[in-house]
């Protein structure tokens, strides 16, 4: 089937975890063989070391989960002298997301990724981060993947990487293709689509919120036909901006459909919770599944679903 291309980044698959639900490094190194993945995505690190949130972090809901996990990781510097090293030692190509509060805090992670570029697939940009930049309040309900300028301003501010920049975008918005834009004019390879949808559930007979910050994020098969959505309609209007696939996805058949549906490569999430080898089994299956069709390469089924009545 020959490699899959991302904008300028070429992969030898289109299936590859996402951020957040594989660790920093090895974690799912005993399930199955990192290097057979399109890239392993780290969980998003910032220019600093990051606690979290309070606990509890996670909820399973009907038919996914919710989180509040908040961003705890060790930091960027701190994860080159371990993660990094071990996902090399295995193989895998490594794709880093970095997150912040401020436009600044992504500029001074672009600085600490500089030297290290040549070890690095691409940079996610995790923009679905609460946003302080913006207003003087410092809300955080607003995110950066809610504003066009702030798109703009962190990846320009992180052009000097040296590591093509995937925007991560959150579909919790009208105006997810304006963003898509923004991305894509302020020099992005590629957007990554979609984090998690905000959402909440109650327990005690609703006497208080399942999540110790109360609302978190809606993740896993619940929200595959949103994320579906979401590719397909900024594939329709941006047909030459790659994407990156990502909600929901938990078998072949979901991994093909995000393809269709705009996406040049798909990543697995919430399904690696249930069963740490699901990257492995929707690869394998959507190897099934292009085999029996007969594909030849896995551009020829990128935006298929379109068919040319969609514009
Ligand atoms: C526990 C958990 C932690 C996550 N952490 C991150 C993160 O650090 N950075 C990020 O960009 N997305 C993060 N995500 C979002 C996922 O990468 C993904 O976009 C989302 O969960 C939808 O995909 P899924 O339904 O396959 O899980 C996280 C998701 C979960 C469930």
């Amino acid at each position: 089937m020959g490699e899959v291309r991302i904008g300028s980044v070429s992969l030898r698959h289109p299936v590859m975890t996402a951020s957040g639900t594989a660790g920093y490094g090895i974690e799912l190194g005993r399930y199955l063989d990192l290097s057979s993945l399109g890239a392993v995505v780290v969980k998003s690190l910032a220019h600093f070391p990051w606690e979290g949130n309070p606990a509890p972090r996670l909820a399973p809901v009907p038919g996914g989960m919710l989180n509040a996990v908040g961003l705890q990781g060790p930091g960027i510097a701190e994860w080159i002298r371990h993660g990094l090293v071990d996902l090399e030692r295995v193989g895998a190509r490594v794709v880093l997301s970095v997150w912040g509060f401020r436009v600044e805090d992504y500029v001074r992670a672009a600085e600490l990724i500089a030297p290290i570029a040549n070890r690095l697939t691409a940079v996610e940009v995790n923009l679905s981060c609460p946003n302080i930049d913006h207003g003087s309040d410092g809300s955080s309900h607003e995110m950066f993947a809610h504003h066009a300028d702030l798109i703009g301003a962190i990846l320009r501010g992180m052009s000097t990487v040296g590591v093509p920049l995937w925007a991560k975008l959150s579909a919790n918005t009208t105006e997810l293709v304006a963003m898509a834009r923004a991305a894509r004019d302020a020099g992005a390879d590629a957007v990554t689509l979609i984090n998690t949808m905000r959402g909440m559930s109650l327990v005690e007979g609703g006497r208080r919120a399942s999540l110790g910050k109360g609302a978190g994020g809606l993740s896993g098969r619940v929200i595959h036909p949103i994320a579906l959505r979401a590719v397909y309609e900024v594939h329709a209007e941006l047909p030459t901006l790659p994407i990156v696939g990502v909600g929901g996805v938990t078998n072949g058949h979901e991994a093909l459909a995000m393809m269709a549906a705009g996406a040049s490569a798909v990543q697995v999430g919430t399904a690696t919770f249930a069963d740490p080898r699901a990257c492995a089994h929707v690869r394998d299956e959507l190897n099934d599944l292009a085999r029996r069709e007969g594909v030849g390469n896995w551009s020829s089924l990128v935006g298929r679903a379109h068919g040319g009545s969609s514009r």
